[in-house]
């Protein structure tokens, strides 16, 4: 089976923060998981390089956009890199094989008479780069995302027929009732439809740094049409020579915050319609990162870098922080000492501190060989069995934070294994020498279960647990969380602690 994950492309005039870096850190995860299921995986991630608002910036910096976009895209990248992104593909919507792509999907829609010439008068957001109507505004007539106010722009251009498209796209949405997930924001984009849809400019006549529209090339296309259709238009040659689109399409799962709910549940579904290609299986709209109460974004200019998070306290705890303490589809608050509070407790005491004393415990009492198991920890295979269905159908339900608690959960059984059995007290007589043997081989059984079930989240630190106890770091296939399925006589590799304590609380 083929699972299609993508990521919105970043607009190419700012830097990475912390908010795109949990949209990509998403479907990394999730892209992750199902490679650990065997399903034929492509993630793709990217940047959104044309319209105004980046050939003003360029102006600004008295740059060309092309050099502007340039840098963005290598620091997106360079994001993706340090955040241990494994997207299958980068695209930039300056490629010249989008661009040529994007003209003849937007040809096919005219052809099709989806597209004609009017005169557009509307309320304008530079920084959303898109009108709104006036019901839309505060009573300041400032954009609802920016609180900036908004300029009446008049023009010729050419339009997308979205208003025909009402019916059919209702009709989607009754088909198929998980297209967009949670369903709250299903029900509000299946509510922007009822309402009424507005046709759509679809071209610009004074932007030039754009796709021009091909049979008039004095107005460009549209940026959000252009951008939209990135998730098709890699696959035309991303693999040059493979037919990706046989392959992968239509998208599994598209990722994104409702910022762009409207864009990706109502104009995104009628575009495909128009050109011709099958629908999203998925929309799923996680929620905001939150600090001091605001979304992050540039805009407002309340922005978290995560890279010096990375670097005090390593890529995983970053990982694994998001994942877990705001929860997949709502949106949550990042604080410094909420970050602190989940590296010490989970992470460096759960985790790491029960990986480092049965390593030590197996050296101690067994010269540091895993015993083999004498099947008497029945319960603890049941509930491994439970945790690896439990890890697989959180994640059918896109409930990330869901997952990782459940892998948690055999982390917490784990240790209190060790605290009921005490093999400390076990190694004192001989006589308990096989209750020793189960504990031991239980522990490590157990461990090597949670590092496959946490390996998404926390790849890195989940290869050095599977290494400390003797195991393949390559062996995360989910099949193999299966208890019993380990490598026997393994012997015990101590390694560093995998979350040393952290002196300096992170500002
Ligand atoms: N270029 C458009 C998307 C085009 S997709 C065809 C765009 N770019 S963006 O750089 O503004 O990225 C918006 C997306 O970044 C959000 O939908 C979300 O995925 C992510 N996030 C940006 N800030 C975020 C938070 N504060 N919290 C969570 N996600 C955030 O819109």
């Amino acid at each position: 089976m083929s699972f299609y994950v993508t990521t919105p492309i970043y607009y190419g005039n700012g830097d990475p923060h912390l908010g795109h870096a949990y949209s990509t850190m998403a479907a990394d995860i999730l892209a992750r998981h199902m490679r650990q299921r065997g399903e034929d995986v492509f993630f793709l991630t990217g940047t959104d390089e044309h319209g105004e608002p980046i050939a003003q910036a360029a102006e600004k910096q008295g740059i060309t956009p092309q050099q502007l976009v340039d840098r963005s895209a290598e620091r997106f990248r360079d994001m993706g890199r340090k955040l241990g992104a494994t997207n299958d593909f980068f695209i930039r919507t300056t490629d010249p094989q989008h661009e040529d792509e994007v003209q003849r999907l937007i040809a096919r829609m005219h052809e099709r008479g989806d597209i004609y010439k009017g005169t557009y008068g509307g309320w304008y957001c530079t920084s959303c780069e898109a009108f709104y109507v006036e019901s839309e505004l505060d009573e300041g007539r400032n954009c609802p995302i920016h609180r900036r106010p908004v300029e009446w722009i008049e023009e010729d251009n050419w339009f997308f027929r979205l208003s025909a498209f009402r019916d059919r796209l209702l009709a989607h949405y009754d088909a198929h009732p998980g297209f967009v997930r949670p369903q709250a924001r299903g029900n509000e984009a299946r509510r922007m439809i009822e309402l009424g849809l507005e046709d759509l400019s679809l071209s610009r006549a004074q932007v030039e740094w754009g796709v021009p529209v091909p049979w008039d090339p004095d107005q460009t296309i549209y940026v959000w049409i252009d951008a939209l259709f990135n998730y098709w238009t890699a696959l035309q040659y991303a693999r040059p020579g493979e037919d990706l689109v046989a392959r992968l399409w239509p998208p599994s799962v598209q990722l994104m915050a409702k910022d762009i709910l409207k864009f990706h549940a109502v104009i995104w579904p009628a575009l495909l319609m128009s050109a011709g290609l099958e629908l999203p299986e998925r929309l799923f709209i996680h929620g905001y990162v939150l600090k001091g109460g605001e979304r992050l974004s540039k805009t407002t200019g309340n922005v978290v870098d995560p890279f010096p998070y990375i670097e005090r306290y390593g890529l995983d705890a970053l990982r694994y922080y998001l994942a877990r303490e705001i929860r997949f589809g709502e949106d949550g608050t990042f604080t410094d000492e909420t970050f602190a509070q989940r590296y010490a407790s989970e992470l460096a005491n759960d985790l790491g501190n029960l990986l480092s004393r049965t390593v030590r415990m197996v050296e101690r009492y067994r010269d540091g060989v895993v015993p083999a198991d004498p099947g008497d920890d029945a319960e603890l295979a049941a509930e491994v069995a439970g945790r690896v269905d439990a890890v697989r159908e959180a994640f059918d339900r896109l409930d990330l934070t869901g997952a990782l608690e459940a892998a948690w959960g055999l982390v917490r059984r784990l240790n209190q294994l060790v605290e009921q059995r005490k093999p400390w007290e076990l190694a004192k007589d001989p006589a308990n020498d096989r209750g020793l043997d189960q504990t031991l081989a239980s522990l490590a059984e157990g461990l090597r279960a949670v590092a496959i079930l946490v390996w998404p989240y926390i790849p890195g630190s989940a290869e050095k647990v599977l290494g400390a106890i003797g195991q393949p770091p390559d062996g995360v296939g989910l099949d193999r969380a299966a208890w019993g399925a380990g490598v026997p006589d393994a012997r015990v590799a101590p390694v560093p602690p995998l979350f040393p304590r952290v002196e300096v609380a992170a500002t």
